[in-house]
């Protein structure tokens, strides 16, 4: 199973390691990302933590959480198959970049990537994914990824006392690669 992956020229997914974790710190002091760890991560001692699980859950095969990088190793973002399945061969992808990588197709091309190397590697058949609707960005990381939209799953999420409706889109093995735009 590889873990270094070349997504696209200067940008590489490659597994996450103890010196991440004050680059995982600045990309969580960003307002947007408030949501996208289980633990809040206001400290570097979270931010450790939260890069032991990735190595802990890589170990056990329960998640595979790859960083994006630069031709620098600069940390550009995050994209993560977790819930895998080994009996349904189906898994569960997200992903995250920092405030300055933004816009610039980094998510996009890392999960194309991600998603190309779990049926390669990992063998699933089946990812799924899910965004609140009032995500454009993500809905169309998911779309330039090859991820269909399902539908909606009405007022799936609650966050801080407030529920969200969730785009479901999911990618199979068999699907075609997405065209590069
Ligand atoms: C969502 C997120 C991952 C996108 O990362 P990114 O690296 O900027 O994504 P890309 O550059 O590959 O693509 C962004 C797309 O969203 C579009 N976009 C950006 N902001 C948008 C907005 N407010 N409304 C509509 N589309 C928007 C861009 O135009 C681009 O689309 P295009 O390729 O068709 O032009 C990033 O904003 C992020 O980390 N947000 C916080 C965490 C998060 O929401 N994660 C996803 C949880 S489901």
């Amino acid at each position: 199973m590889r873990d270094h992956l070349a997504v696209s020229p200067g940008l590489w997914l490659r597994r996450w390691s103890a010196i991440d974790a004050r680059s995982v710190l600045t990309a969580f002091a960003d307002p947007a990302m408030t949501w996208q760890a289980r633990e809040s991560i206001e400290s570097l001692d979270a931010a450790e933590r939260w890069v032991a699980v990735q190595s802990d859950q890589w170990a056990s095969g329960a998640a595979f959480a790859f960083a994006v990088v630069d031709g620098e190793d600069t940390v550009l973002g995050n994209v993560t198959v977790s819930a895998v399945n080994r009996r349904h061969a189906t898994g569960w992808v997200s992903y995250w970049t920092t405030q300055s990588a933004r816009g610039q197709g980094v998510a996009s091309g890392a999960c194309r990537a991600l998603a190309r190397w779990t049926f390669d590697d990992v063998g699933l058949f089946r990812l799924e994914l899910g965004h609140r609707v009032n995500n454009p960005a993500s809905c169309r990381v998911a779309l330039a990824a090859g991820f269909v939209s399902e539908g909606i799953e009405r007022q799936k999420l609650e966050y801080d006392g407030m529920r969200y409706d969730v785009e479901r889109h999911a990618r199979l093995a068999t699907d075609e690669e997405p065209v590069l735009s």
